[in-house]
């Protein structure tokens, strides 16, 4: 049994786009986001064992049940195994902690799918989907990925047209910002539900048309910039080194730009070095995947995969 070790990949996500469009009663914020996966990628290997476990490349990231990899385990096992299904993980941290590149919810959803295989469960989506919407917002996106449209919590997924193959530079400051104090941010500056409407998820679909990346917007940007002013003058040396669009990810800390696709951002990246040497920089682009099976076809050849 312990021989069969398989194997998945967890993209990183950006926000394309993000509107806040009210509080909601449960203390969740109503959004209406678009999501694009990105190839920057943790690789999660899990094998049979007893109980469960997982350990990690990365000292500082608890392995305990803080961590989504080992909920999202229990929680299969426990409603699908009678609690007996024991599997030891593997995750190789690429996507970095608290970036709002959704690493923590790409891994989780990895979780979902390769202990589905693992123990033989076969669990479709829709055993899948409520899971993932449980163990957070951003989940249910990552077992689609893509260009895809989140709404309710930003866990109602629908696909959209993919947004191409475009250049991206991440930029990511020598700190963290947790989701939860920026959405407390922000609900204290809403005063109603909001009108429901999102003019730049429309534009969403008119994107791998008409190669227009300027109408981005997102919504936490306003207190992100207020709090952390750092982040905007890098959003502002993005777009002065050329980029298309610029923009917060998610409730940040990362930003990032979208570069035309002949010249990428290569240029760009010494730019914004030059200028912010306390940051790191990743260059990468869009892609079509989720979670997607290692290129072994889910067997472990012994690489640790190649993120
Ligand atoms: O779902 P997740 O645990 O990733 O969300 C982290 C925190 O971000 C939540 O506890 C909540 O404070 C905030 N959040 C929100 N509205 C959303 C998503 C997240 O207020 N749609």
């Amino acid at each position: 049994m312990s021989e069969r070790r398989l194997t998945v990949r967890c993209p990183a996500k950006v926000n394309l786009s993000l509107c806040v469009l009210g509080r909601r009663p449960d203390g969740y914020h109503e959004l209406d986001t678009v999501f694009q996966a990105v190839g920057l990628w943790d690789v999660l290997s899990a094998e049979r064992a007893q109980g469960i476990r997982l350990d990690c490349d990365l000292p500082e990231l608890p392995v305990d049940e803080r961590n989504l990899v080992n909920r999202a385990a229990r929680m299969l096992s426990e409603r699908f195994a009678g609690g007996g299904a024991g599997a030891i993980l593997h995750l190789s941290k690429q996507i970095p902690v608290g970036g709002g590149l959704g690493g923590g919810s790409s891994d989780a959803a990895g979780a979902l799918l390769v202990c589905n295989r693992l123990w033989q469960l076969g669990l479709g989506p829709e055993e899948l989907l409520p899971l993932a919407r449980e163990l957070g917002a951003d989940v249910p996106f990552f077992l689609t990925g893509g260009t895809a449209r989140g709404t309710g919590r930003g866990d109602r997924i629908s696909s959209l047209p993919y947004a191409g193959d475009r250049a991206v530079l991440l930029g990511l400051p020598p700190f963290a910002i947790a989701t939860r104090e920026v959405f407390a941010r922000v609900a204290e500056r809403l005063t109603d539900v909001g009108n429901g409407v999102s003019v730049s998820v429309l534009s969403a679909h008119k994107w791998p048309q008409e190669n227009d990346f300027g109408g981005l917007v997102n919504g936490l940007e306003e207190v992100v910039f207020e709090g952390w002013p750092e982040l905007r003058a890098f959003r502002d040396a993005l777009l002065e080194a050329g980029a298309r669009a610029a923009l917060l990810s998610g409730s940040g800390s990362t930003v990032y730009g979208v570069f035309p696709g002949s010249t990428g951002s290569a240029a760009a990246e010494n730019f914004v070095r030059a200028r912010f040497p306390q940051w790191r920089t990743v260059q990468t682009r869009f892609v079509r995947d989720g979670v997607q099976w290692d290129a072994t076809g889910g067997r472990f050849d012994g690489s640790g995969g190649d993120a």
